[in-house]
């Protein structure tokens, strides 16, 4: 079609409209806006495998945070990410203030009362823990708090520890601080059990997986109403049943519709089109790494897996791979940790990748 394409196939994009992330996005901003800031909330793991959003979710989650007040750093876990808390961290209040100062600025002020004086003489005396309490310290009489987001976090990140550690010292402090960290399933779950980070294990955590068909379906109509366009009901079925739930997947499929029409409305033909070069750029992209990093035996398990067409047990899985259950439940253990396989309930399992 001759308008601009309004979909977002690129990692980390915010998309026009967030298919069914409506409650964590309504309960973050809520803890956000809370003056008092004691909401749970505020310590947020987001935990998901790849394409399902989170990077997406934590950008928004900053949009947010900023539109509060907040003072918000944006980061991904490793070395160098102190540093980079620090310098974001200031140069989020510089932002909100006159974007013609100089980056060496000694004072900001934000609206008409609001006024910082960044000690930039030293900028980086101290620990990290005593440069973000100065930090802390300065935002105290404009009551800002400050918002850390911590993409791609992963198992043995020294950085990642010393800031959780110092994180934990701040909120028993009663400083203003939020922390919203987001990671695949296994580094998560392997990053929380280790002992230095266990204050983790108290954090909230939201499991960022498949959407609803319904959801996927409005998001669908909502980005293409933005350039004034519609889809077909054949043509919709189509799309929703491709995209399986699956975000990035909407965002693939989406785009190539868009580009497979000559106009709106999207009619079946255009959409089977589309799907196909969606469905080809899923496969190339994020089931490759995925797939590449799994071992013969977790691949044996997901093969063992495929003819059932609804969830399986463990023992039918065990049985087709001709293996005792507690052997298979490893792979089993290790697939749902790598976001590839998801738990249904009941011991019965399911394939969570298209
Ligand atoms: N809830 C959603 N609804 C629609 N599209 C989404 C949603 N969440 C993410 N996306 C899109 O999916 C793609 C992957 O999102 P991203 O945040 O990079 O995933 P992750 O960080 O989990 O790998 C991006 O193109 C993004 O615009
Ligand atoms: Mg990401």
């Amino acid at each position: 079609m001759e308008a601009p394409n309004p979909f977002t196939p690129s990692f980390g994009r915010i998309p026009a409209h967030f298919a069914g992330r409506g409650s964590l996005l309504t309960a973050m901003a809520k803890a956000l806006a809370d003056e008092g800031r004691t909401s749970p909330d505020l310590v947020t793991m987001l935990v998901g495998p790849r394409g399902t959003g989170k990077t997406a979710l934590l950008g928004s989650i900053g949009q947010e945070a900023t539109a509060h007040g907040w003072i918000v750093a944006q980061v991904t876990a490793n070395d160098g990410m102190l540093v980079d808390v620090i310098e974001r961290l200031q140069e989020a209040a510089a932002d909100l203030i006159d974007p013609s100062t100089p980056t060496r600025i000694k004072s900001l002020s934000i609206g008409s009362n609001f006024a910082v004086e960044f000690d930039q003489g030293t900028p980086y005396a101290g620990n990290w823990r005593t440069q973000m309490n100065r930090l802390f310290a300065q935002l105290e009489p404009y009551g800002s708090g400050i918002l850390i987001t911590v993409d791609e976090v992963q198992r043995n990140c020294a950085e990642l520890e010393t800031l959780t550690q110092a994180f934990q010292h701040f909120l028993t402090e009663g400083k203003p601080a939020a922390l919203v960290m987001a990671g695949l399933p296994s580094e998560v779950s392997a990053m929380v059990s280790s002992k230095i980070v266990s204050f983790l294990r108290r954090a909230r955590h939201r499991h960022i997986g498949r959407i609803g068909n319904a959801d996927v379906e409005v998001a669908l109509r909502k980005t293409l109403a933005d350039e004034g366009a519609t889809i077909n009901e054949d043509a919709m079925a189509a799309a929703v049943a491709a995209i399986d739930g699956f975000p990035y997947m909407l965002q693939l499929v989406g785009y190539w519709m868009w580009e497979e029409s000559l106009a709106s409305p999207i009619a079946l033909e255009d959409a089977q089109r589309g799907i196909r070069l969606a469905t080809n750029e899923l496969r190339d992209g994020v089931l490759a790494a995925t797939y590449r990093e799994l071992s013969n035996g977790d691949l044996r398990f997901l093969e063992a897996m495929l003819p059932d067409e609804g969830p399986s047990t463990l023992a039918d899985i065990a049985k087709r791979m001709g293996v005792q259950s507690n052997y298979a439940s490893k792979y089993k253990k290790r697939l749902i940790e790598a976001g590839v396989v998801g738990d249904v309930g009941q011991s019965r399992y399911t394939v969570e990748l298209p």
